[in-house]
């Protein structure tokens, strides 16, 4: 980051003098104001609930702009990455902040698929859980676990531990994944296979059983792999800014990811996709197309406390630029396996058109986000909806270990500590003689 020429100045009300403070510019995007000397200087601290105006971080992997409806991961726009590349690329670009050449990418390749197994005796620890926990208390529970059977890559501070702990999480998370999907229908484990590609392994793991072959149906694969390529990073969001502190404390990666994964299931950000589609399922068991105009005044009505699931976001206040890609892919999916007329797409189009048009929602700029269709071609493909969250935690893990990987080589980190308004009981005596 760059120091600015310009300044900021904090003036008291009541005569208490001024206090000055340095202003950093990054690449692109707001400056920040440097407040780290502010308590020292004025004993105050900054109150900034749900950190709508506080950057936690220096950061050079995502950048967005929540007006524009832009994103970007290492300075190349979404759009151009979903068309070109595929999902290793993604993770590859996040990882090292440049594209793979020719040899890297088959190198890199080569090392995620040669990873992809998970410890045997993993397969025992899933089985404590009960068939019908959710996937993301499963999945929680393996991440975490991952600690105990890979314990010769945690030493945070040395950074090929960190690579291979990197490597092994975006290559087991799939195998993990299909595990716990396997578990919950009572089917064999399918274990990985080295001639597939990465989203192609994921599908054979998950659709394939030992009585017959598979084949990976190439339209699927590619839209499951835009899937991966949407969600793999999305700078300092909740899921990430949750490893990044539990990370700060010097834990073990595969304890931090767990914590993301965590953060991720609540409904509001990772499990907006599983809310998203139950919303519309439940829309169109109440008269689908004729029950839209009165959900959408339920949604207007903040008594009723409904909202717009896959609708809204924290940064985007135009068009997420991950809902259109996945909209496109949403029509070519459900074309090519012969769903065109899916009620529940043409359910989704209708919301949107009427949501776009309302001016609810209009002067609130809320506009669909990535969830809004990624839960229909989800399902389309054969995903049940509670796997949703655990397909987003897959494709997000990359994010997360490069955000971790990045905070521990950066010379400013220090543990989280964030501190507070204290509203409670001043100092008192504990009663005598109770
Ligand atoms: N439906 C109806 N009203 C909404 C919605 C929605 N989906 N989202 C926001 N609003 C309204 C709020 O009621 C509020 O109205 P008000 O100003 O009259 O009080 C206004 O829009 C601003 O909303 P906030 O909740 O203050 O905005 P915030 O940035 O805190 O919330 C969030 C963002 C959590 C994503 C919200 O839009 C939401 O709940 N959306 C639905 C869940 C969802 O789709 N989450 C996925 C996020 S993307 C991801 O994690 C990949």
């Amino acid at each position: 980051m760059q120091l600015s020429d310009k300044k900021a100045t904090l003036s008291f009300s009541d005569g208490t003098p001024s206090v000055e403070f340095p202003i950093y510019q990054g690449t692109v995007g707001p400056d920040v104001i440097d407040i780290r000397k502010l308590y020292g200087e004025t004993n105050m601290f900054t109150y900034d609930p749900g950190f709508m105006a506080t950057a936690s971080c220096e950061s050079a992997i995502t950048y967005i702009d929540g007006e524009k409806g832009q994103l970007l991961y290492r300075g190349y726009p979404i759009e151009q990455l979903a068309l070109n590349c595929d999902f290793l690329d993604v993770c590859y670009l996040i990882l090292n902040g440049e594209l793979p050449n020719g040899d890297q990418k088959k190198e890199f390749d080569s090392l995620v698929t040669h990873h992809t197994m998970v410890h045997e005796q993993m397969q025992y620890f899933l089985r404590g859980f009960r068939r019908d926990a959710h996937p993301m208390a499963v999945l929680t529970g393996l991440v975490g676990a991952m600690s105990a059977f890979y314990h010769d890559s945690t030493d945070i501070n040395d950074p090929h531990h960190r690579h291979v702990s990197a490597i092994r999480l975006i290559a087991k998370m799939p195998t993990l994944v299909a595990m716990a999907y396997k578990y919950s229908k009572g089917e064999p484990f399918i274990y990985p296979r080295n001639d597939l590609s990465y989203t192609g392994n994921f599908l054979r793991m998950m659709f394939a059983t030992p009585c017959e072959d598979y084949e990976v149906n190439e339209v699927v694969e590619r839209a499951l792999d835009r899937i991966f390529i949407l969600h793999a990073d999305h700078e300092q969001n909740a899921s990430t800014s949750t490893v990044r502190l539990c990370g700060s404390s010097g834990t073990n990666p595969f304890a931090a990811i767990a914590a993301g994964v965590g953060c991720l299931w609540g409904p509001a950000h990772g499990g907006a996709n599983e809310a998203c589609l139950t919303m519309l399922e439940e829309i169109q068991a109440n008269g689908g197309l004729d029950y839209v105009g009165e959900f959408m005044e339920k949604v207007k009505d903040k008594s009723s406390g409904v909202r717009l699931m896959g609708f809204g976001h924290r940064v985007y206040k135009n068009y997420d630029p991950r809902a259109k890609l996945m909209q496109e892919t949403c029509k070519e999916v459900l074309s090519a396996l012969g769903l065109e007329n899916d009620p529940l797409f043409k359910l989704a189009m209708e919301l949107e058109r009427i949501a776009l048009e309302d001016e609810y929602f209009v002067e609130r700029k809320l506009y669909p986000n990535v969830d809004f269709y990624s839960g229909i071609v989800q399902r389309a493909i054969g995903i049940p909806t509670s796997l949703f969250t655990a397909i987003f935690a897959l494709a997000r893990t990359v994010g997360w270990i490069a955000q971790w990987s990045e905070m521990l080589s950066d010379p400013n980190y220090k543990i989280g500590r964030p501190r507070q308004l204290y509203t409670g009981e001043v100092e008192r005596d504990v009663p005598t003689g109770r």
